[in-house]
């Protein structure tokens, strides 16, 4: 198994755990660690609605707050044949504790696309404006 193969399974995997029932859009994501370390997450909602948290958020902050610093890819997996890229707000996220990395996107049914995060979210405000 490929590197990326390895990430898609473990967000597909993750995705099982999605607490999704308004929108029925089920998201799994996972983030690789330049220690090798893998965590995932998956989307959780909330019946106030604007307390939902993506699958990429969940998975960040499982590995920050393990202490987990360097990453280098994440994948992002649904059901949809149109893929899934991450919101604003997880690219900001993302660029916060990843940068530029490689953000796999893949379906069900075995579809993918690898993008970066520098095309994802250019011109980002971060820390070196402060
Ligand atoms: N969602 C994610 O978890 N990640 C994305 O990249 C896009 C959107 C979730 C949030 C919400 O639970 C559902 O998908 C529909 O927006």
């Amino acid at each position: 198994m490929s590197e990326h193969d390895t990430l898609i399974a473990a967000a597909k995997q993750a995705r099982e755990n999605a607490h999704a029932p308004y929108s029925n859009f089920r998201v799994g994501a996972a983030l690789r660690a330049r220690s090798g370390r893998v965590y995932t997450g998956a989307n959780i909602e909330n019946a106030t609605y604007g307390l939902t948290i993506c699958a990429e958020r969940v998975a960040i902050f499982k590995a920050i707050s393990e202490g987990e610093r360097g990453f280098d890819g994440i994948a992002v997996v649904t059901h949809t044949e149109l893929l899934t890229p991450p919101c604003g707000a997880c690219r900001q996220l993302i660029w916060e504790f990843c940068g530029d990395v490689e953000v796999i996107l893949a379906n069900l049914a075995g579809k993918t696309a690898v993008h970066r995060m520098a095309e994802l979210f250019p011109h980002p405000f971060d820390s070196s404006f402060l």
